[in-house]
């Protein structure tokens, strides 16, 4: 039985009255009793975030983290730095990273063995272009990219990763896709796993991401391969992030 991951990412959003007001209104919310939540703040709220969700079942993640542990990279933060500050979940391959910031496969996998060795849980970020969905090679892509990595991992830390399938032409369009498609793909992620250990695959979490909403998120969450949710905008609204925890039982 996979317990679900209702998951924010605030992307470059945010500020410190939204934490504090998450902080408040998860104190005392009704969530379902086996359900994971946690906010991907920007790294400069993640220590008032730490102290704002004290006490509450969210948990902090990062929206990056460098492949090195310390040294000469102006800009970046490391994972044990981010460990430090409570954060026990980081993403990997957000789509706007590899399209934005140019991070290519080899880069993502550099960054994920880096969350697994800091102890944290990465959020391995996948998903097609619509160009590449028009052209009929959603799956190709996918699995491209989860295959990519799962090469490059000892069986026991692929046990350790989340995967998040969020089809770029979802993310912040409002053009969810619709549950048969998500269900499509998200099957295919976890036979996929299925070929390297079936006990892998039966455990694997697997995230759906791509205008998730407290209107649609119920018919999505309810698809016997989606897990839980990575959800961008509706993630900074308390009542509608709150809403799409509470559709997770
Ligand atoms: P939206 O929910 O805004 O479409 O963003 C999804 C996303 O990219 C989460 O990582």
């Amino acid at each position: 039985m996979r317990t679900p991951l209702i998951a924010g990412n605030w992307k470059m959003n945010g500020s410190t009255e939204l934490v504090e007001a998450f902080g408040r209104a998860f104190a005392d919310a009704a969530l379902p009793a086996a359900l994971k939540v946690a906010i991907f703040p920007p790294f400069p709220y993640l220590d008032a975030a730490r102290r704002a969700f004290d006490g509450t079942p969210i948990r902090l993640g990062a929206q990056t983290l460098n492949p090195l542990h310390s040294g000469a990279r102006t800009g970046e933060v490391s994972g044990s730095m981010l460990r430090e500050f409570g954060v026990e979940y980081a993403l990997v391959g957000h789509s706007e990273r590899r399209q934005l910031y140019r991070e290519g496969d080899r880069e993502v996998c550099d960054r994920l063995l880096a969350a697994l060795s800091a102890g944290m849980t990465p959020v391995l970020c996948v998903g097609e272009t619509l160009e590449e969905r028009d052209a009929g090679r959603t799956l190709d892509v996918v699995l491209r990219q989860v295959g990519f990595i799962m090469a490059r991992l000892e069986p026991e830390q692929r046990t350790r990763v989340v995967i998040a399938y969020e089809p770029v032409w979802a993310i912040g369009t409002g053009r969810t896709a619709t549950p048969e498609q998500a269900q499509e793909v998200m099957a295919a992620i976890r036979a996929y796993q299925a070929g390297y250990d079936r006990e892998l695959a039966e455990g694997l979490c697997l995230l759906y991401g791509g205008s998730m909403n407290a209107n649609n998120a119920a018919e999505l969450l309810a698809q016997p391969d989606i897990d839980g949710g990575l959800v961008g905008g509706a993630s900074l609204k308390v009542d509608d992030f709150l809403a799409i925890c509470q559709s997770a039982g």
